[in-house]
C-alpha cells in the first residue's frame, strides 16, 4: 500500500495523484483522496473521493471543483476486506470530521469493532483501518496529536498513518510503527509519504520517522515526538536517488528498463570497494573487524521471494570462497519455527525495500536472542537497514517493477563481494582473490553482451509461450539461477513453471515432462556439465523439449542461449540474466501486465 500527503500553497489533489502513480507499484487494487476543501457549499470541509481499481479511476472519478491545499491519498492492496470503493482508503468517522490513510494491520480490529458496534457506531466498510477513524473521531481531548494518541493506545497491530481532521485544517498528522512514514520538506510545503518514491520530484530533503514515533506537519514547518507525546529530534537527511531514476526512461514498462540498467548498476555495487593491493574488497558497513569476521562458524541467510534466492546464491559464494558453512532459508520458516539462534552464526538478512514485513520480524526475534544479524539491503535507510548491526547496501537504484531483477543481480554480487571479504580473511589465496576480482570487473560488460540478444530471445519466448508449464533444472550452481528464473516466469507471464535440482527430476517430476511441459537447464560450464548432459538425456527421451543456459551450443539441448564466461563461481550472476529477459518477452508475447503482475505487490509489509 502506498500513502502521499501535501499541505502547502498549491492544489493538492494533483500533486497527490502524481505521487500515488509514483506509489501504484506498492499494491495497486483501489485508491482514494481526502482534502480540506477550500471551496464553498459542497465544496467546504472534509471531502473523499475513492475507487475501486488503478489510481487512473480515482482521477476520472474527481469532481471539477475538488479544490484544497491539505490532503492525504493512499493505494491499497487489500488485506481485510475485498478490494471496492467502501474498503478504499481514506476512511472517515461517522461524523465525517476524520480521514484517515493506513498501512499496515490492526491485530485487534475486529474486536475494536464489535466495541465500537455496541456503542452504536455504524461502520461503513469491512476494513481494519475504520476503527482507527472512529477512535480519533470520538475523543475529545483538546489536541488532534492528543486524540491520535489516545486512539492508538487501543490499537495492537502495525501502522503507518496519515489523518486529517476538520477542526485542525492547518495540519497534517502522521505516526508510525512497522509500516514506514518519512516526510518530504519542501519551501514553504511538506509532504508525507510512505515511500520517498512519492516524493522526489518536489523535494529530497526528507525526514524517516522511526516506530514509535508520530509528527504534526503544517505547511510551514514540522514536529516529531513520540507517541507517548515527548518530543523528539528529527534530522533531515538527503535522498540519495534521483527523481529521474523513477522515470521509464523510453523503455515501455519498469521492468525492461530494469533490466537494462543492469551493466551499471553492477558497476554501482564495485565501485569504490575494491582493494587490488590485497586482493579483497572493502566493505566498511559490516562493523564486522577481521578477528570477528574469523569467529563466524556458520552463515545464514534469510529473505523472502527474488532476496532468498539471491541468498541462495549468497551461501554458495560463502561456502565456495570463504569455506564456511552457509545456508539460505525463507525468513517466514526461520521465523516461525522457534530457530536455535548460535553465537557463533552471523546471519543475514536480504531485503531489496528493507521493508518486508516477515524479514523484518526475523530479523528483530534475533536481536531479541543475541545474534548478530547483517543485512544486505537496496533502499538506505529503511527498517531492515536500520534494525540490523551493519552490512551492505546494494546500490541497485530504485526497483519499481514487483518483479525483481536488478536487484537480484546486484544482491548477488554484493554476496560475491561479503564472500571474497570473508574468503580473503580466512584462506582463500591472494591468486583466487585476484581472479575473482577480475571476473567482477568483466560482469557489467558480460551482462551488456548478454543484453544485446534480447531480439534472439525474444524468438524463443515466442517458441515457447505456449508451455503448459515449465521445468527449471540446475545442479549445485546452477540450481539457485533455475529456482529465480522460474519464479520470474511464473510472476510475470502466468505459466506454471517449476524448478529442481537436476537430480530430483528422476525422483518424480519426469513424469510430467512431455513436449507441452519444456524444460530450462541451466548449465555452468563445471565439473558438474557432463552430469547435466546426462539430465538433458533423460528428458529428450521422454519428448520433452530442451532450452539450455550454457556457455557453448548444446547438442542435446534444442536451443542454446550462450553466455559469456566468467569465473565457474560467478558464472550463476550472468546467467540469470538471459531468464530475466525470457520470463519478459514471454509475458509480453502473451500480453500480460508485466509491471502490476496480478494479485503481487512489490513490498509485503503484512504478514
Ligand atoms: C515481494 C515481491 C518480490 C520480492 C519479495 C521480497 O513478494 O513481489 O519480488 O522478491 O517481496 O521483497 P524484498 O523487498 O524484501 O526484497
Amino acid at each position: 500500500c502506498g500513502i502521499v500527503g501535501y499541505i502547502g500553497g498549491r492544489d493538492a489533489a494533483p500533486l497527490l495523484l502524481e505521487g500515488l502513480q509514483r506509489l501504484e507499484y506498492r499494491g495497486y487494487d483501489s485508491a482514494g483522496i481526502a482534502v480540506h476543501g477550500s471551496g464553498t457549499g459542497r465544496a467546504a470541509g472534509l471531502r473523499t473521493v475513492k475507487a475501486k481499481g488503478r489510481v487512473r479511476e480515482l482521477e476520472a472519478r474527481l469532481p471539477e471543483r475538488f479544490a484544497g491545499t491539505t490532503g492525504i491519498a493512499h493505494t491499497r492492496w487489500a488485506t481485510h476486506g475485498a478490494p471496492s470503493d467502501e474498503n478504499a482508503h481514506p476512511h472517515r468517522d461517522s461524523g465525517g470530521r476524520v480521514a484517515v490513510v493506513h498501512n499496515g494491520i490492526v491485530d485487534n480490529a475486529e474486536e475494536l469493532r464489535a466495541r465500537l458496534t455496541a456503542e452504536g457506531v455504524e461502520f461503513a466498510s469491512e476494513t481494519d483501518t475504520e476503527v482507527l477513524a472512529h477512535l480519533v473521531g470520538r475523543s475529545q481531548a483538546p489536541t488532534l496529536e492528543e486524540r491520535i494518541r489516545e486512539a492508538l493506545r487501543h490499537i495492537e497491530g502495525t501502522y503507518g498513518i496519515a489523518v486529517l481532521h476538520a477542526d485542525f485544517p492547518d495540519r497534517i498528522v502522521v505516526a508510525r510503527n512497522g509500516s514506514p512514514v518519512v516526510l518530504g520538506i519542501g519551501e514553504h510545503e511538506m509532504f508525507v509519504a510512505s515511500d520517498v518514491a512519492a516524493l522526489v520530484s518536489h523535494t529530497r530533503q526528507v525526514v524517516t520517522l522511526d516506530d514509535g514515533e508520530m509528527a504534526t506537519v503544517k505547511a510551514g514547518d514540522y514536529r516529531t515526538c513520540t507517541t507517548e507525546g515527548s518530543r523528539t529530534s528529527a534530522v533531515p537527511t538527503t535522498v540519495e536517488w534521483e527523481a529521474q531514476s523513477y522515470d521509464m526512461g523510453g523503455h515501455d514498462t519498469y521492468m525492461h528498463k530494469e533490466i537494462s540498467e543492469q551493466p551499471d548498476a553492477v558497476d554501482r555495487v564495485l565501485r569504490g570497494r575494491i582493494d587490488d593491493r590485497f586482493a579483497t574488497v572493502r566493505l566498511d558497513g559490516l562493523n564486522l573487524d577481521a578477528r570477528e569476521a574469523r569467529g563466524v562458524r556458520r552463515v545464514k541467510i534469510l529473505g523472502c521471494g527474488s532476496a532468498y534466492h539471491a541468498g541462495l546464491i549468497g551461501a554458495q559464494l560463502i561456502e565456495e570462497l570463504a569455506r564456511v558453512p552457509a545456508d539460505a532459508e525463507p525468513a517466514s520458516e526461520f521465523r516461525y519455527r522457534n530457530p536455535v539462534v548460535d553465537p557463533d552464526t552471523l546471519y543475514i538478512a536480504v531485503s531489496q525495500s528493507g521493508e518486508t514485513y516477515d524479514t523484518l520480524a526475523a530479523v528483530q526475534e534475533l536481536r531479541r536472542k543475541g545474534a548478530r544479524v547483517l543485512g544486505v539491503v537496496n533502499v538506505v535507510g529503511s527498517a531492515i537497514a536500520r534494525e540490523t548491526d551493519g552490512g551492505v547496501y546494494v546500490h541497485a537504484g530504485p526497483e519499481v517493477c514487483v518483479v525483481s531483477t536488478k536487484c537480484f543481480t546486484n544482491t548477488a554480487v554484493a554476496f560475491a563481494l561479503l564472500a571474497l571479504h570473508l574468503g580473503r580473511i580466512r584462506d582463500l589465496s591472494v591468486a583466487d582473490g585476484r581472479r575473482i576480482i577480475a571476473g567482477l570487473r568483466r560482469l557489467p560488460g558480460q551482462i551488456a553482451e548478454i543484453l544485446e540478444r534480447e531480439e534472439e530471445i525474444a524468438k524463443l519466448a515466442a517458441e515457447y509461450a505456449d508451455a503448459r508449464s515449465m521445468m527449471f533444472v540446475g545442479r549445485v550452481r546452477g540450481y539457485p539461477v533455475a529456482r529465480e528464473a522460474s519464479l520470474k516466469l511464473k510472476e510475470v507471464s502466468y505459466i506454471h513453471a517449476e524448478a529442481y535440482p537436476a537430480s530430483e527430476l528422476k525422483h518424480g517430476p519426469l513424469a510430467l515432462i512431455e513436449p507441452a511441459v519444456p524444460t530450462v537447464a541451466v548449465l555452468p560450464e563445471d565439473e558438474l556439465l557432463e552430469k547435466n548432459r546426462a539430465t538433458l538425456e533423460e528428458v529428450r527421451a521422454r519428448g520433452g523439449r530442451i532450452l539450455a543456459v550454457a556457455h557453448s551450443e548444446q547438442e542435446k539441448a534444442d536451443r542454446t542461449i550462450v553466455v559469456p564466461r566468467n569465473e565457474v563461481e560467478l558464472d550463476p550472476i550472468l546467467m540469470g540474466v538471459p531468464l530475466q529477459l525470457l520470463a519478459y518477452r514471454t509475458a509480453l508475447a502473451l500480453g500480460r501486465d508485466i509491471d502490476k503482475p496480478r494479485n503481487l505487490a512489490k513490498s509485503v509489509t503484512v504478514e
